[in-house]
C-alpha cells in the first residue's frame, strides 16, 4: 500500500468573516482507514469537507490526495480530481425521480460519451458494476425502485454503491447517519467501514455522536471551531 495514496491535510487554515473556524488544521487518512470527524455543531466539521471536495476554497494550507493538490485545482482538473472522491451527506444527495440503479450508474457518469447519456444507455460492463455494486450494499431488490421511495438508510447505502461503481479513492460523509433511526445508522456506519477495507478506500466521515465513532472509526480526530485537532488513539 503505498502512502502516496492517503489523504493529507497539512495547516488548514479557514475563517469567515474574520472569525477562524480552521486553524491549522491537519490530518492524514490512510487508504483503507476509517477516521471519524467528531465534533458538536458549528465545530467546523462541513467547512472541513467541502475544502477537502474542493468545493470552497481554504484561506491557507494544503490538502493532498494522492498526488493531487486539491487546494489548488479549479476547472476541469478540479472536477476530475473529485471523480476519485464520493459522497455521502446528512440530506440524501440521490436524484429523487431516478431508479436506485439510474443513482448509481450516475457513478460512471464522466467515463460514458455524452449522447449514451442522453439516451440512457451505459455500457453493459457499467450495468454490471453498477448491479454488483447494488447487490454488495444489499439493495438488489430495490435496484428499479425510485430514490425518493427508499428509506433514508436505502438511499445512504445508494450512495455508498455509486462511489463504489465510480472507484472513489475516498470517500467523504458529512453525518451521514443524522437522520436514520439507531439500528439504520448502525447498518450504514458498518457498511462503510466494510467497503472502505475491501477496495482499500480512505473514508473521512463526520459524526457528533461519540459513541458510534468509538465502535465504527479506526481513528476519531476530534474537533472543536478554530482549535487544533486532537486525536485519539
Ligand atoms: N458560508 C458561511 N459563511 C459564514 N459562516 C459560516 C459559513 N459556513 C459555516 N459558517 C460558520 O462556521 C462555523 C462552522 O460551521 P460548520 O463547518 O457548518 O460546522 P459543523 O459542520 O461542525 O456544524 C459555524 O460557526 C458556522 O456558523
Ligand atoms: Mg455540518
Amino acid at each position: 500500500m503505498s502512502s502516496d495514496q492517503s489523504l493529507r491535510i497539512n495547516d488548514l487554515c479557514k475563517s469567515y468573516g474574520g472569525a477562524p473556524v480552521l486553524d491549522r488544521f491537519s490530518l492524514r487518512v490512510a487508504p483503507g482507514e476509517f477516521v471519524a470527524l467528531l465534533g458538536p455543531s458549528g465545530a467546523g466539521k462541513t467547512t472541513l469537507l467541502r475544502c477537502v471536495a474542493g468545493l470552497i476554497a481554504p484561506d491557507s494550507g494544503e490538502i493532498m490526495l494522492g498526488r493531487q493538490p486539491m487546494h489548488l485545482l479549479t476547472g476541469a482538473a478540479l472536477r476530475r480530481a473529485r471523480h476519485d472522491i464520493g459522497f455521502v451527506f446528512q440530506q440524501f444527495n440521490l436524484v429523487r425521480r431516478r431508479t436506485a440503479l439510474g443513482n448509481v450508474l450516475t457513478g460512471r457518469l464522466s467515463d460514458v460519451a455524452l449522447w449514451r447519456i442522453v439516451l440512457g444507455r451505459f455500457p453493459d460492463a457499467d450495468r454490471r458494476a453498477a448491479f454488483s455494486a447494488l447487490e454488495r450494499v444489499g439493495l438488489l431488490d430495490q435496484a428499479w425502485q425510485r430514490a425518493d421511495s427508499l428509506s433514508g438508510g436505502q438511499q445512504q447505502r445508494v450512495a455508498i454503491a455509486r462511489a463504489l461503481v465510480q472507484r472513489s479513492r475516498l470517500m467523504l460523509a458529512d453525518e451521514p447517519v443524522a437522520s436514520l433511526d439507531p439500528a439504520a445508522a448502525e447498518s450504514v456506519l458498518s457498511l462503510l467501514r466494510e467497503v472502505a477495507r475491501e477496495h482499500e478506500m480512505s473514508v473521512l466521515c463526520s459524526l457528533h455522536q461519540p459513541a458510534l465513532a468509538e465502535r465504527y472509526a479506526d481513528r476519531i480526530c476530534a474537533i472543536a471551531a478554530a482549535r487544533g485537532p486532537l486525536t485519539i488513539a
